[in-house]
């Protein structure tokens, strides 16, 4: 199915990163499909052309990995991210709010997912995650703020707490199990820099001032579906500052 392996790329971790570049594909055009689903209840021209530069943004980290993924295995990775949406369809935005919703907790999940692979051994993959990082972490932190002022309206205390559990969902799906025999050997070689519990654990902390300030609560991820840290969040921190998304303020700083 695939090229000969390169020299130094061993059976293993060649199909290890097949593997995490089919997974990134996916979440890629995912984010497209979500995004772009989303356009028709954007109500004003800033934010449909905040929307628009981010659907655009996402097909471009989509071409980035399956560029890759060719030159790696010589092969097309459409017919496999297809395939993948088709068994494993993503929610659609149904409001503006939820289309906030997940621009908050979809790419916020995928961005600390990726920022484990900015140290990866392979070099190509190194490459694409560290464009991608920087451009979710724009993504994102507006999702946060466009989140955090839809629901001080107040106009959707009650749909809130189920759109919040719907999406965090999803950015936690990005992560994989926690402690698998997958996780450990992408470790052992360096793919990545630690185990999905640890990620999740700084993703959870990292929602932890937005999820008070819109007076959500966060259940137990079991409850979702999610294998998981089931330690509570962080107590947020009070004052203005709580409404700035910790990836900002923490711009720069290691990960681990
Ligand atoms: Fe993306
Ligand atoms: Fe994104």
């Amino acid at each position: 199915m695939t090229k000969a392996p390169e020299s130094g790329v061993d059976d293993r971790r060649q199909r290890t990163l097949v593997q995490m570049m089919q997974g990134q594909a996916y979440r890629e055009l995912a984010a497209a499909h979500i995004f772009g689903h989303g356009l028709e209840f954007v109500p004003e021209m800033r934010w449909l052309k905040h929307f628009t530069w981010h659907i655009r943004e996402e097909l471009e980290h989509y071409e980035a990995v399956a560029r890759m993924y060719h030159d790696f295995t010589g092969e097309s990775i459409e017919p496999v991210v297809n395939a993948r949406l088709a068994a494993r369809p993503v929610p659609l935005p149904a409001s503006f709010y939820e289309l906030a919703m997940a621009q908050f907790l979809y790419d916020r999940g995928g961005f600390w997912q990726l920022r484990e692979y900015e140290e990866c051994s392979f070099e190509p993959y190194r490459k694409v995650v560290r464009k991608i990082v920087e451009e979710e972490r724009g993504h994102q932190s507006l999702g946060e703020r466009l989140v955090v002022e839809l629901t001080l309206t107040g106009r959707y205390n009650a749909d809130k707490q189920k759109l919040f559990e719907r999406w965090l969902r999803q950015g936690l799906l990005s992560f994989g199990r926690p402690g698998s025999e997958g996780a450990r050997y992408a470790l052992a070689v360096g793919l990545k820099k630690r185990d999905p519990g640890a990620v999740m654990q700084d993703f959870l902390d990292d929602i932890a001032s937005a999820m008070y300030l819109c007076g959500l609560t966060m259940p137990p991820l079991a409850t979702l579906g999610i294998e998981g840290p089931e330690k509570a969040p962080a107590p947020p921190v009070s004052g203005p500052e709580s409404a700035l998304p910790r990836t900002e303020r923490s711009a720069g700083q290691p990960a681990a």
